[in-house]
């Protein structure tokens, strides 16, 4: 069991962004003596808003930066003694790495480099852990069967995707030639409050309310397996304690559902709670040209984690979606 997340200082990249903006009060409220370092570029998709509730707090700071700039990095794991990294922060949207790769393969790969060759540096002889946060989608795409494993090949099909495996290659790496203690966990598409509006289900609830047409790719059927972030929260910090050095860990929500359909779940929770004058928001759904290179299913078989460390995702799909909805209503509503 590593003590460190608990009476330690971590260094959380990404933390202003959707996950990390859940798991930084998460981790501050579970462990009352752990000191939070939070390094965010603040791009667009990263917002101190949603760290509201704990900017205060004692046990955190906030700073401004790139994962790329080495010495900003530098300094604070010597600022700070830094005896730990959890690596939230990416360029994240698949449908920004088609139109523009090149912030993908400079935040994603070399970030996670510069960050690894950092801790390199300072923590030579320690056990200090470094956990990397990444995505089922290294994995390629799934046919209607199957779930990945971690014995999954690789087959990322976008350059989001094809980034993303080269980080987690990277980590690899630096367990395997200088025995640095790494973890990674690869998650499926996660869902909560916080996330941001470019994303899928904040743009149902939002065409929703708004009146307009709520966009879905091709036919809708792409199948993607629904990950609560509180749950993933709660594996991050399992894995971070308890996982094995050099391992990899799947995390999913066995919560398989196609596109259509969770846009006709929000539709129906939307009916109930605000109903329209006339119909369904089901009415405003509206099928639009498909994303290039689009994967039709990813699946996971969270065997692994649960039979190792004893986690597994508790929320159900449909009171994890109602209290999004709720969220995000209370977002766009006010
Ligand atoms: N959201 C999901 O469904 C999902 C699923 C699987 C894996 N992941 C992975 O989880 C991690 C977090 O995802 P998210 O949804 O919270 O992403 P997000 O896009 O909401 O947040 C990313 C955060 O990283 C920050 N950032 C971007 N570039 C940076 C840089 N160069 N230096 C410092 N900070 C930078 C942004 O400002 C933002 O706050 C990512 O690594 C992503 O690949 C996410």
């Amino acid at each position: 069991m590593n003590n460190l997340l608990a009476n330690g200082t971590v260094l959380i990249t990404g933390g202003a962004g959707f996950i990390g903006s859940n798991f930084i009060p998460f981790l501050l409220n579970k462990n009352p003596n752990v000191i939070v370092i939070n390094l965010d570029k603040l791009t667009y998709a990263g917002n101190l808003k949603n760290l509201i509730e704990i900017n205060a707090h004692p046990n955190y700071t906030f700073v401004e930066g790139d994962i790329c700039d080495y010495s900003l990095i530098n300094k604070i794991f010597k600022d700070y003694n830094i005896n730990g990294v959890i690596n939230f922060a990416a360029e994240s949207h698949v449908d920004n790495s088609i139109d523009s790769p090149s912030p993908f393969i400079k935040t994603n790969i070399e970030g996670t480099f510069n960050l690894l060759e950092v801790a390199r540096k300072h923590w030579k002889g320690k056990e200090y852990r470094f956990h990397h946060i990444s995505t089922d989608e290294v994995y390629g795409s799934l046919p209607e069967e199957g779930y990945f494993t971690e014995e999954s090949n690789y087959q990322p099909n976008s350059p989001y995707s094809a980034s993303k495996a080269s980080s987690d290659f990277l980590v690899r790496s630096y367990h395997h030639t200088y025995g640095m203690n790494v973890v990674t966990s690869n998650c499926s598409n996660n869902y909560g409050p916080k996330q941001h509006d470019e994303k899928l289900i904040p743009t149902i609830i939002r065409s929703a309310i708004k009146g307009l047409s709520i966009p879905i790719y091709g036919n809708g059927k792409n199948i993607r397996d629904w990950l609560y972030v509180n749950d993933h929260c709660i594996g991050i910090d399992t894995i971070y304690k308890q996982g094995v050095a050099g391992e990899t860990y799947l995390l999913g929500g066995n919560n398989e559902f196609d596109n259509l359909t969770v846009a006709a779940k929000i539709c129906e929770i939307l009916d109930l709670k605000i109903p329209k004058i006339k119909g369904s928001y089901k009415n405003q759904i509206e099928f639009v040209q498909d994303r290039l290179g689009h994967d039709f299913r990813y699946a996971i078989d969270a065997s692994k984690i649960s039979n190792e460390l004893g986690w597994k995702a508790f929320e159900k799909f449909e009171s994890g979606l109602e209290k999004t909805v709720d969220w995000y209503l209370n977002k766009y509503q006010s």
